[in-house]
C-alpha cells in the first residue's frame, strides 16, 4: 500500500503518536483525517495543510466514527480509505484493594475497557466495512488497519490491570481480525510501543522518566513519537506484515 493520495484515518491525532504519524503521512504525499476527542485536533488538521482534515470525535461512538470514516472516503477522491492508524486510548492506574484496604473502582475500569479495548474494536469493524468496497489493489490488497497496544499487554505493572488487560485485548484481536479480513484483503497488525515521551507520559515525575529511560537496554532514552510513526509508515508499505503484533520499545522488558 503507497501512502503517496491515499487517505488514512488517524485517531488520536490531536497529540503523542497519532499526531506524529498524522505529519509523517502527510509528509509522505497522504491525505489525513485526523479524529480525537480533543479540539486541538482542528489546528493540527490546519497546520498540516491542505491534504488534511479534522474529524472531531469518540473512538467509542460508531456515529462519530462512521463520520470520520465517511470524512475519509470523501477527501480520497473516490479511492476509498486506504488505511486507519488508531493511537486513540487513555493510560490508567488503580490497585485493585488500595493502601485503606478499599477495592479498586468498577466505574474506571470500565472506562478504561471502553475507550482502549472497545473503541479499537469499533474503529475497526467501521473502517475494515469501509474498506472492503475499495478497488483492489496489487496483490488484492484494499487496506490495512494498525491498532496501538502497548509492551504492558504483555508485562503489566501493579496497577495496570484495567490498561494491560484493555492492551492485552487489542493483541488478542490482531491474528482474527488478520485472518477475516484477509478475504477483503486488509492486513491488520498492531504496535506495542515501550515508552514513549508524549504529553500522556509527561505526568510522571522527571525521576521515575530517568529511571525508565535508564531500564531500556539501548538506545537508553524515551521512544519519540516519530519513530512510532516511521514504524506505522513501514508497515502500511510493506504488504508482508499482517496478523502480528510488533514491540517498539529498545528492549525493554518491565520487571
Ligand atoms: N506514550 C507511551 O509511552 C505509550 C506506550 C504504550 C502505548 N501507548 C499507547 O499509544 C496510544 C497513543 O498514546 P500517546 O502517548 O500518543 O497519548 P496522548 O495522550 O498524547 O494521545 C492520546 C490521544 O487520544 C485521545 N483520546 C483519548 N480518548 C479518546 C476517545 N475516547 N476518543 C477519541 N480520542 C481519544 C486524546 O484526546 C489524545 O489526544 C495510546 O493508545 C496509548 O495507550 C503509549
Amino acid at each position: 500500500m503507497h501512502v503517496k493520495d491515499n487517505t488514512f484515518l488517524i485517531t488520536g491525532a490531536a497529540s503523542g503518536l497519532g499526531a506524529a504519524t498524522a505529519e509523517r503521512l502527510v509528509a509522505a504525499g497522504g491525505r489525513v483525517v485526523l479524529c480525537d476527542l480533543s479540539g486541538a485536533v482542528n489546528a493540527h488538521a490546519q497546520r498540516l495543510g491542505k491534504t488534511a482534515r479534522a474529524a472531531r470525535g469518540d473512538v467509542t461512538s460508531g456515529d462519530d466514527i462512521q463520520a470520520a470514516v465517511d470524512v475519509a472516503v470523501e477527501l480520497s477522491d473516490g479511492r476509498g480509505l486506504a488505511g486507519v492508524v488508531h493511537c486513540a486510548g487513555v493510560v490508567s492506574v488503580a490497585k485493585l484493594v488500595d493502601r485503606e484496604g478499599n477495592p479498586a473502582d468498577l466505574e474506571a475500569y470500565n472506562r478504561t475497557i471502553q475507550i482502549n479495548l472497545v473503541g479499537t474494536f469499533n474503529v475497526m469493524r467501521l473502517a475494515a466495512a469501509a474498506m472492503a468496497q475499495n478497488p483492489a489493489g496489487e496483490d488484492g490488497e484494499r487496506g490495512v488497519i494498525i491498532n496501538t497496544a502497548s509492551i504492558a499487554a504483555m508485562d503489566g505493572q501493579v496497577g495496570q490491570c484495567a490498561y494491560s488487560a484493555s492492551k492485552a485485548g487489542v493483541v488478542g484481536m490482531s491474528l482474527p481480525a488478520a485472518r477475516e479480513l484477509s478475504r477483503h484483503g486488509v492486513r491488520v497488525m498492531a504496535i506495542a510501543p515501550g515508552v514513549f515521551e508524549t504529553p500522556m507520559m509527561s505526568e510522571i515525575p522527571d525521576e521515575a522518566a530517568q529511571a525508565l529511560a535508564a531500564a531500556v537496554p539501548f538506545p537508553k532514552r524515551l521512544g519519540r513519537a516519530d519513530e512510532y510513526a516511521r514504524l506505522a509508515e513501514q508497515i502500511i508499505t510493506n504488504p508482508m506484515l499482517n496478523g502480528e503484533v510488533i514491540r517498539l520499545d529498545g528492549g525493554i522488558r518491565m520487571q
